[in-house]
């Protein structure tokens, strides 16, 4: 199966992270469909990708946090592109720093638990069936190190909910030892920006949305989670095991 003939699902694809590996995605020649509560975010992400592979990108208002939303963003998406191969799942928010736990309430827990894990449970519960039996197929998950570690004072709930996400990722790996498809997981232990605003040590999303890809378009590993702490380990992390 050839990159033109496989179409991956990028959950989260309208944002930093995900932007960058749809704009991979499709330069390699893959189809590619993004899923967003907001119009306005897959207008410029339309804009962002390469001209010429626009024709490949399906986008669909659409929430993956709740079961009946993205049932019905699923039934969307089969209508718009027949079929799914592939699955990045990128949810979530790109920074958190409300407060030390005391000052926060649990209205704000609530809400980075459900931007974090609910939608990313959610969404792999209604679109995981799509790619489960299929050793062709693909589901990776983009993960952060905020979950083993404070990164600043200020931080503490992104923490929580970057670490649930972390051990639901662990939680599939164990739980389905044997299935074909494909299940790995990114855990990104630093900053991911756009290059324009990139500073030493952060990932640039077009440089990260490469080497995704290529994960991606290999299909060599299953069950792994590859560790990305600097730019120069997507190539060492990721490049170099998946060319
Ligand atoms: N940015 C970083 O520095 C960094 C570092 C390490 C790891 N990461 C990992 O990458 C993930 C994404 O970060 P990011 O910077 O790309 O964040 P982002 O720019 O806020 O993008 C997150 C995307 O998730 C989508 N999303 C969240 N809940 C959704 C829902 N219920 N239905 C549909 N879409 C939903 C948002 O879609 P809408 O368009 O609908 O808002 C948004 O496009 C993080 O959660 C983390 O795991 C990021």
């Amino acid at each position: 199966m050839s990159s033109s003939d496989r179409v991956v699902l990028a959950l989260g694809g309208a944002g930093t992270v995900g932007s960058g590996i749809v704009k991979a995605l499709l330069d390699k020649g893959f189809k590619v469909a993004v899923i967003s509560r907001d119009r306005s975010r897959l207008e410029r992400l339309r804009s962002f990708v390469s001209p010429t592979t626009r024709d490949n990108l399906t986008t669909i208002v659409g929430n993956v946090g709740s079961e009946e939303g993205a049932e019905e963003a699923k039934q969307a998406l089969l209508k718009a592109v027949g079929k799914v191969t592939d699955v990045v799942s990128s949810l979530g928010f790109s920074w958190w720093r409300g407060g030390p736990p005391h000052t926060q309430s649990l209205k704000d827990l609530h809400w980075v638990i459900e931007t974090l894990l609910f939608s990313t449970f959610v969404s792999w519960k209604v679109f995981f069936p799509l790619v489960r039996d299929d050793c062709n197929c693909t589901y990776t998950f983009i993960t952060g190190g905020a979950g083993e570690k404070l990164l600043m004072p200020g931080t503490g709930f992104l923490t929580v909910g970057a670490a649930s996400a972390l051990a639901f990722c662990q939680a599939l790996r164990e739980e389905y030892p044997e299935v074909p498809c494909k299940l790995n997981e990114v855990k990104i232990n630093t900053g991911v920006d756009a290059p324009e605003r990139t500073t030493p040590g952060y990932l640039n999303n077009l440089d990260l949305g490469e080497a995704v890809a290529t994960l991606v378009e290999a299909r060599n590993s299953s069950h792994s989670v590859f560790t990305v702490s600097s730019p120069a380990d997507l190539k060492t992390a990721l490049l170099e095991r998946n060319l």
